[in-house]
Formats: structure tokens, sequence, C-alpha cells
């Protein structure tokens, strides 16, 4: 094994576990596709060697989802909508501009 530093300035993890109706997951409804549309407009802002958007498991707060993580930042969303796309692509771009 080897340790190096991550490839990106900023990797979104996008919550989509979906359990039916079992309980409140944050793949309910549409919320899969935020990971998609997230995806698409870091590609048009030009930003895929620095963003990076991945799908993700359960992140244990289902319960306030959907959520998305942000790392290194350590940031956590909660209660994502599609509505909150472009205030997550502008608090995206701070951070890519931050670090550069
Ligand atoms: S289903 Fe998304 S945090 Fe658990």
């Amino acid at each position: 094994m080897k340790t190096q530093q991550a490839p990106y300035q900023a990797h979104l993890f996008v919550c989509t576990k979906t359990r039916g109706d079992q309980r409140k997951s944050c793949g309910d409804g549409d919320n899969p596709d935020l990971k998609t549309i997230l995806k698409d407009e870091v590609k048009q802002r030009g930003w895929k060697s620095a963003v990076r958007v991945s799908e993700a498991s359960c992140l244990g707060v289902c319960d306030a989802g959907p959520n998305i993580m942000i790392y290194p930042q350590k940031i956590w969303l909660s209660g994502v909508t599609r509505a909150d796309v472009p205030k997550i692509l502008e608090l995206v771009g701070s951070l890519v501009s931050e670090s550069a």
C-alpha cells in the first residue's frame, strides 16, 4: 500500500442510498439525479481535473438527508434539493479558487 495526496481539490460524495419504503434514504424520489446534475455542471465549468463527484452509499445521517459531503474540506450538506445546486456550485467554486 502507498499513501498519496488527494488528486482533487474538492471531492463531493453524494449519498444515493435507497431502501425502498423501509425508512428515509437520501436516494428517495428524484434525489439520485443530484449526482448526475452536479457531475454535468462540474464538467461544463471545466473543473473536472480539480473536482470529483462520486456516488456514495449511506453516510450514517439518513434522517437529515439527502446528504453530500465534501472533502478534504470536511463540509457536510444536508437536506439537499435540486434547488440547492447553484449554491453548492458556488461553494465548490470558492473551494477550488481558494486552493488554486
Ligand atoms: S441514506 Fe444517505 S446518509 Fe443514510
